[in-house]
């Protein structure tokens, strides 16, 4: 199985060329990302218009250089996978359209992908086979944070989860852009809000972690945005690179704290066998350093698997690697003939 794999749900256009043996034998032959990060800059945030044009200019391109690659390769691509929702409505437009007229064009079928899923299986992608994600992955807890979702999963097959919990307003990855913004930097604000924070005073400040002590695993960020505003109306401007710096630490504690500790209970809970992380905020190394911490108090030890950097933000890999298992799960239902 081929899998051409087109992404477009927000301001990074992806495709991906994943060739799959079996369920856990792929190998990702091509993952191209054209990001529009600097387009998007000037405005401190996506705007969707432009996503859009950009989308609807890069989609030939990537594509054109992947089917070169096919053909060098001799190959037939059998599926076109694409990623068919959440995301920006005109930015999944451009990609729902265009997966549409390629698969005409060349008479292959298509298969629209829940680009959440992507992201949670996004941390078993390599270049090569995926090697770790034998069996027993299930039951595993998804934790899902980038800029437009904070989310914990119980995933119990490539097929099925339940969304045990969310967040109420700002995802987390917005809230490191918008607290990015208040200090003077630009989107998307993850970096450099990790960055500053390295230069912070451990315990020079502090915010409330938000929600840490409710029971359930729902998430609330804005009104820690609110507070950090709060804070830097009443200090002396222009601040100072040490207070921005405290701030940034104290703000990266307050919003990992929770996502932490929600991400515990859950695996105790359901005795999770793995933990899955996925999307951009993925990619700080605080966070992953403090997961790592916590799973080794856990009894039974849950296998912790962190996205590669290239693979932790929006790719087309991740929707080829979300089809494939899909594709395979179902096709060995189907051998034992029972669900
Ligand atoms: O998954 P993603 O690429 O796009 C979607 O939102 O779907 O995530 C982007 C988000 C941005 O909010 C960005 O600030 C955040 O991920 N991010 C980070 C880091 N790198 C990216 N947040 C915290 N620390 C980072 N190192
Ligand atoms: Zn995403």
């Amino acid at each position: 199985m081929l899998t051409l794999a087109i992404e477009t749900s927000c301001d990074e256009t992806g495709v991906a060329l994943l060739h799959s043996k079996e369920l856990f034998r792929h190998e990702l032959i091509l993952n191209l990302l054209s990001s529009q990060v600097n387009i998007h800059q000037a405005y401190g945030g996506v705007v969707p218009q432009l996503a859009m044009r950009e989308h609807e200019k890069n989609l030939p391109l990537l594509t054109k250089r992947a089917l070169k690659e096919v053909r060098k390769r001799g190959l037939t691509v059998t599926d076109i996978a694409y990623t068919h929702t959440p995301g920006l409505e005109p930015a999944l437009l451009i990609g729902r359209t265009f997966a549409a007229s390629l698969g005409w064009a060349l008479n292959i079928p298509t298969f629209p992908i829940n680009h959440l899923y992507g992201h949670l299986f996004s941390s078993l992608l390599t270049n090569k086979n995926i090697v770790n994600a034998k069996k027993g992955l299930f039951p595993a807890i998804g934790l899902l944070v980038s800029g437009g979702h904070t989310q914990l999963y119980l995933i119990t097959s490539f097929t099925q989860n339940n969304l045990l919990g969310e967040t109420h307003d700002d995802a987390a990855g917005e809230a490191f852009d918008k607290v990015a913004r208040l200090l003077g930097y630009p989107y998307p604000g993850g970096p450099p809000i990790e960055a500053l924070a390295k230069e912070g005073r451990k315990g020079a400040l502090a915010f409330p972690s938000p929600m840490i002590t409710s029971k359930d695993y729902s998430f609330s960020f804005s009104g820690l945005k609110t507070a950090v505003l709060y804070f830097l109306q009443k200090k002396k401007k222009p601040l100072s690179d040490r207070l921005i710096a405290d701030v940034a630490l104290a703000f990266q504690e307050a919003a990992l704290s929770v996502i932490v500790e929600k991400t515990k209970r859950a695996l105790e809970a359901y005795r999770a066998r793995s933990l899955l992380l996925g999307g951009g905020v993925a990619a700080n190394k605080i966070l992953q350093a403090k997961l790592r911490q916590m799973v080794k108090k856990i009894f039974p030890l849950p296998a912790l698997f962190i996205p590669e950097k290239k693979f932790a933000g929006d790719n087309a890999a991740m929707i080829a690697l979300a089809h494939a298992f899909s594709t395979y799960s179902k096709l060995s239902k189907g051998k034992k003939g029972h669900n």
